[in-house]
This record gives structure tokens, C-alpha cells and sequence, in this order.
């Protein structure tokens, strides 16, 4: 079994061992919804015919509270957690992130904080939330080219507002990724323009296949730029070297720029799938644990939460239903499923 450890006031290491679900994947890492809302309706995402100004987004009451989430968080690392990362919707239109940042970073079995965002609130926020203990931040940025861009947020924001996010991460001394999906004839010809940029930044570009997540976001196959042509795509920049995964169940694929540690990678969920070393549980903003990206529906952690369960019997919820877990969608995609299958939101789910 995969094991964490853990420090004993005395100083002795205590073997903790993660829970594993029927094919044996162990629950590493939690990802938790702060805010079912954005700022951008990125097409692919929530693309602002659906998502309107009479959208029913969550009220305030349904969102877990700090306490909450922390309580949550502290169950999942009883069972093998050792990551977290929040996300949204945008996470950072929540107010006082960095306290909640704060409040997790003191339990002290989490390795790694980092949050998934779109990068408007960072010039900001960036050094607080650094100051509360956040370790990286994975920013989305699909184009460089401004009409691109412009288009696919759905709220004609420009590139160089999140240019300027991303380097004030860099500034802050927040790890910084950047994040791409790229859409057939819609993006594909940014790949080589932002791994060019991101190469002379330093930073890590992820490129990511268009998925077929939620209902509204009109996906087919034939939008999605696989990896082997993504991989081109960058050779065309520098030539390459495939690399080892950074840790188990990262679900890039990750290249470097031969004779560099500049590194890029490819999110490949369509056409090489990594559901075999999934480790990931999901907590949506109203507090549903989900075992799957591509999930019908979730198991609701509030209800007990507020209704005067113990921290032993929230641990014990969360157990029976990871080891039950036997998702593995992607793996499973088919046109049927792609069609019928009742899937939750993006936006609601984080990604
Ligand atoms: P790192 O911790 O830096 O490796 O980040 P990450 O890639 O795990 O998280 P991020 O929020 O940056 O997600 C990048 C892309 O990967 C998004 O499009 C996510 O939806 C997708 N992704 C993350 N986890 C999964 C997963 O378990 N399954 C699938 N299919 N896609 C995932
Ligand atoms: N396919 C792939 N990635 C997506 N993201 C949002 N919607 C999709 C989709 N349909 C990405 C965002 C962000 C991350 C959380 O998920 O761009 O980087
Ligand atoms: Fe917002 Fe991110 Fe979804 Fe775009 S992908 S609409 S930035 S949550
Ligand atoms: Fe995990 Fe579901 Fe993604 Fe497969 S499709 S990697 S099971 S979240």
C-alpha cells in the first residue's frame, strides 16, 4: 500500500497508509471549489449563451464556510491526502483566500497548496497569497494573440492582464504553470507562440485536449488537437526530451527543452488517458465529493457536515465511498457516453 508518513512529536516517523479504491488507486490529492463563479465565460467552459445574467449560480449559504472546508480537509488527510489544490469557478472571487490558505497550510501532513486560476487577481493577490503558505499557481492563458483571446474567454479580457498575473506570481515567488486548451482551428496556431513565450520565461506550459466535460460546451472529437500533434507543435520551437512524471498520478505528460530545465507539458485526457493512476477526489463549492471529473453525480459532505456529524464519522463517509470508486471515464469514452451521459459542469467542478 502507498504510504504517507508523518512526523510523531517525538520526532518518529508514523506510517500512514492511504485508502485505495477497487482498482487499487490511492487518494493523494484533493481538489476542492471554492466559488462556482468566474469572471471569463471561456467557450469551452461556460460559454456565456448558457452561463447568462439569469444563470442560478449558488447563493452564499450554500458555499462550505472556511471551517468547513478545513474540517473537510483535515478528514482527507487522515486517508492518505497530501495534496491540495483550490479551484473553481474563479477561486480568487472569493473573499480572504489567503486566510483559507493560511488555515491549511498549518496541517501539517500537506505537502503542496496550489490553485488553479485565471490569473485577474493576481497582480493583487499574488504575495499575500504566497505570505499564507500557497506553493504554486497553474494560470489559464489559451492566446497570446489578442482577438483570440479576447474571443475565447467570452469577456474580451486581453492577454496582457494575465500576462501580467503570471509575473506577478514569478515575483512573489509562487511556482507558476501556465495552462492552454487548445481547440481545433480555434487556438492550435498559439501553441508554438506561448511555448516560445513561456520557454523564455522559464515557466511551464501545459497544453491540454480539449475535453468533453459538462453538457454545454458542444464538444466532438473531431475539435480536439491530440498529443502527438500537439508534441510537433513544440518540436517545431526546440528540439525535445520526454521526462519522468514528477510525482504518481500527474496527469501531464512532461518534455523538456533538450539542454535546458525549461519544461513544457501535454494534458491528454482524450487520446492517451491516465484514468490507471487516478488519485484525485473533487469537492465541489457546495461541498459534493466527487470521485471523477466526468461524474454524474456527487455524494453531499455538507448535509453532514451540518447536521452534527463527528470528524470520525466524516472520515468514515469519505472511506467507503473511495474505496467503492471504480471511475474511470475516460478510459470509457465512447460517442454514446459523450452524447447521453449526464455530466456536471466544469465550472462547478474545477477541472
Ligand atoms: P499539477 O498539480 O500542477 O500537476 O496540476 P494539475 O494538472 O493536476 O491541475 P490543473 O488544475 O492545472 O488542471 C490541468 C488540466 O488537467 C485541467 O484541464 C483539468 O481539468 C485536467 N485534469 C486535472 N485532473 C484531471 C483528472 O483527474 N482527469 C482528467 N480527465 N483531467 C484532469
Ligand atoms: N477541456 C479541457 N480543459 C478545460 N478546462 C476548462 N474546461 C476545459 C475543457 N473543456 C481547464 C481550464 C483550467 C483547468 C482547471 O481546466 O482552462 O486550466
Ligand atoms: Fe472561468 Fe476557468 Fe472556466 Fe474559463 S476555464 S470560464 S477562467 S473557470
Ligand atoms: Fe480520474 Fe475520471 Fe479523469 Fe479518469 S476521467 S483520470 S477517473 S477524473
Amino acid at each position: 500500500m502507498p504510504e504517507n508518513t508523518d512526523e510523531e512529536p517525538g520526532g518518529k516517523k508514523m506510517k500512514q497508509s492511504a485508502v485505495q479504491d477497487v482498482y487499487q488507486r490511492p487518494l493523494q490529492d484533493l481538489r476542492i471549489s471554492i466559488m462556482d463563479k468566474c469572471n471569463f465565460r471561456c467557450s469551452y467552459c461556460m460559454p456565456a449563451e448558457i452561463f447568462g445574467d439569469d444563470y442560478a449560480f449558488l447563493p452564499e449559504h450554500e458555499l462550505l464556510t472556511f471551517d468547513e472546508i478545513e474540517r473537510t480537509a483535515r478528514q482527507f488527510v487522515k486517508l492518505g491526502v497530501k495534496k491540495i489544490r483550490l479551484t473553481g469557478g474563479e477561486p480568487l472571487l472569493r473573499k480572504n483566500v489567503p486566510e483559507l490558505v493560511e488555515r491549511l497550510s498549518h496541517i501539517k501532513q500537506i505537502e503542496d497548496i496550489a490553485l488553479t486560476t485565471n490569473g485577474v487577481y493576481l497582480v493583487k493577490q499574488a504575495e499575500s497569497l504566497k505570505a499564507a503558505g500557497l506553493d504554486r499557481v497553474n494560470i489559464s492563458l489559451d492566446a497570446l494573440d489578442e482577438e483570440i483571446f479576447q474571443q475565447m474567454n467570452g469577456r474580451r479580457v486581453k492577454p496582457q492582464i494575465v500576462l501580467n498575473g503570471i509575473e506577478a506570481a514569478i515575483e512573489a515567488g509562487l511556482g507558476v504553470k501556465v495552462n492552454m486548451v487548445v481547440k481545433k482551428d480555434v487556438n492550435d496556431n498559439q501553441v508554438e507562440k506561448l511555448a516560445d513565450y513561456c520557454r523564455k520565461l522559464g515557466v511551464t506550459l501545459r497544453c491540454i485536449e480539449f475535453m468533453d466535460v459538462g453538457q454545454t460546451n458542444g464538444w466532438d472529437f473531431s475539435q480536439v488537437v491530440p498529443k502527438k500533434e500537439l508534441l510537433k507543435k513544440f518540436e517545431a520551437v526546440a528540439p525535445v526530451e520526454a521526462m519522468e512524471k514528477n510525482y504518481f498520478g500527474e496527469v501531464a505528460s512532461r518534455y523538456r527543452y533538450a539542454g535546458s530545465d525549461t519544461e513544457f507539458g501535454i494534458i491528454s485526457s482524450v487520446s492517451d488517458t491516465f484514468c490507471g493512476s487516478c488519485t484525485r477526489a473533487r469537492i465541489s463549492a457546495d461541498g459534493k465529493l466527487f470521485t471523477c471529473l466526468f461524474a454524474e453525480s456527487g455524494h453531499d459532505l455538507k448535509e453532514i457536515l451540518r447536521t452534527g456529524a463527528t470528524d470520525k464519522d466524516i472520515e468514515d463517509v469519505i472511506c467507503g465511498i473511495w474505496k467503492n470508486r471504480t471511475d474511470r471515464y475516460s478510459e470509457e469514452r465512447t460517442e454514446e457516453t459523450v452524447k447521453n451521459r449526464k455530466k456536471i459542469e466544469m465550472s462547478y467542478i474545477g477541472g
